[in-house]
């Protein structure tokens, strides 16, 4: 027999097809050991407070735990075809407790129970997530640290541009992962408040205790207003718009790992156990999992603006329109999680050609803007006609077929004579990588320097 949907007004049974949209059961069974903690603790008040007695608490409590235990083991499988996770939960309780189960729903509504059980959910996700971005942090700090020397070209508009190491290319991404880890810690801070006891959207006239399930469930503190606190989807448009973030720096990192590993580059190679073969072509190796992270992105970004669109305009406080808010979240937690565990490894097990990065180096003339910086600081000469003069002299390397590393100093004094002997070892592109002595530049000491705060700062979050 299909049960009604919560009522005791509708006689009639459900039709097939409303259950079919309404219930949410299939998807918010992942919550059952939110529903069953936030209940646990919902009872525990009622007790306290005397609203409940001692007794009923004792078989409530005992009961929660036996249905734990039930559905991790596979006893109580969440198949069936209650509406949701919170009514299958208080249905199997009251078949176990009696009459005890039944005054679990006191003082409380489904509505502050979902916005409860949704936002321990997304709590404890984005703690899971944030732990995984500080490994990852570590990972890319670990890998700056050995490839503090190896030089790459550094590209603006994906035109070689000047001389970098490879170790100051992965810190970058290790500051957009600590970026995302600070703005999950944030998140997490601001929405760390107890919406338990607001009841359907006005509180309750019973005496309960917003404190003590705060407590009990590791709470700042209760929300401040129950209309807002029923109604606010917030929390979980954070999460989606971290991971969102998140993924859109994973992407630029899949992007560039995509094409360095392509034949033009061959700057890094994925380990076997992280690219795939084609079906017909023997001699290939894909990089499916950048591609696939990259492609993911785009799904996350989907997730987001969808829980944006269900909200925009809802009346307060719950509307059905509400229960829309899961899916969506679990897919980008989901999503994020194996992301950042597929990176972390990744990343590992990949090599560095390092041989073929510094080569790359020889290619676009790198050093070039130390030539147009030496006649600024050694000649006096106004940086325009600085860059003048650098251009004529790239000119010449074009014509020569070298690169302005190679040039000699006869070369260099035939576009210019103000060009002095030092100039030579200044083009040289390690001079000019470890030239870039700035705060944040890219000179293998301020690269270490680098590694060394973070690696400060990771120890300091651990
Ligand atoms: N399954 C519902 C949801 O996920 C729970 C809240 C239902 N509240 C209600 N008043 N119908 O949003």
């Amino acid at each position: 027999m299909s049960k009604k949907i919560a009522s005791a007004r509708i006689s009639e049974k459900s039709s097939q097809l409303l259950q079919d949209l309404n219930n949410s059961l299939p998807f918010d069974k992942v919550l059952y050991g939110e529903d069953i903690q936030g209940s646990r603790a919902h009872a525990y008040m009622l007790c306290e407070q005397g609203i409940i007695s001692k007794e009923d608490y004792e078989k409530i409590e005992f009961g929660l735990l036996e249905i734990l235990e039930e559905v991790e083991s596979g006893v109580f499988v969440l198949d069936g075809d209650d509406e949701d996770i919170h009514m299958a939960i208080e249905g199997r309780l009251t078949q176990k407790v009696g009459d005890a189960g039944k005054r679990l729903h006191t003082a409380r509504s489904r509505n502050d129970q979902v916005a409860l059980d949704f936002r321990l959910y997304v709590q404890k996700n984005t703690k899971v997530i944030a732990h995984l971005l500080l490994e990852n942090i570590a990972i890319f700090v670990s890998v700056a640290e050995t490839h503090a020397n190896t030089m790459l070209p550094g590209m603006t508009h994906l035109q070689h541009a000047q001389p970098i190491n490879f170790g100051y290319h992965m810190l970058a991404y290790a500051s957009m992962f600590k970026r995302d880890y600070e703005r999950f810690m944030s998140s997490y801070v601001r929405n760390n408040y107890s919406p338990i006891g607001c009841a359907a959207l006005a509180g309750t006239p019973h005496p309960i205790s917003r404190q003590i399930t705060s407590d009990k469930l590791g709470f700042t503190a209760p929300t401040l207003n129950c209309l807002d606190t029923v109604s606010d989807r917030d929390f979980a448009l954070e999460i989606l718009f971290n991971i969102s973030t998140m993924m859109m720096h994973i992407s630029r990192l899949s992007e560039e790992l995509i094409l360095w590993s392509a034949s033009e580059f061959k700057w890094v190679t994925l380990s076997d156990r992280h690219a795939t073969g084609s079906s017909i072509m023997p001699q290939k190796k894909n990089p499916d999992i950048p591609e696939l992270l990259r492609g993911k992105t785009g799904r996350v970004n989907g997730n987001l603006i969808g829980l944006l669109t269900v909200m925009k305009g809802l009346p307060l406080a719950y509307n059905k329109d509400m229960q829309e808010d899961k899916e969506g979240v679990f897919d980008s937690v989901r999503t994020a999680i194996l992301s950042l565990q597929v990176l972390n490894e990744m990343i590992v097990e990949m090599s560095v050609n390092a041989d073929k990065m510094e080569a790359a180096c020889m290619i676009g003339h790198l050093s070039a803007t130390d030539l147009a910086d030496y006649l600024v600081k050694e000649a006096g000469l106004p940086f325009r006609d600085a860059y003048h003069i650098t251009g004529n002299v790239v000119n010449l390397a074009e014509e020569k077929g070298l690169d302005i590393s190679e040039l000699s100093l006869v070369d260099l004094q035939s576009v210019d004579e103000r060009i002095g002997e030092g100039v030579v070892a200044l083009l040289d592109n390690r001079a000019s990588m470890n030239a870039r002595q700035s705060e944040g530049g890219t000179a293998t000491v301020r690269t270490l320097e680098q590694v060394e705060s973070l690696k400060g700062w990771l120890s300091s979050q651990m």
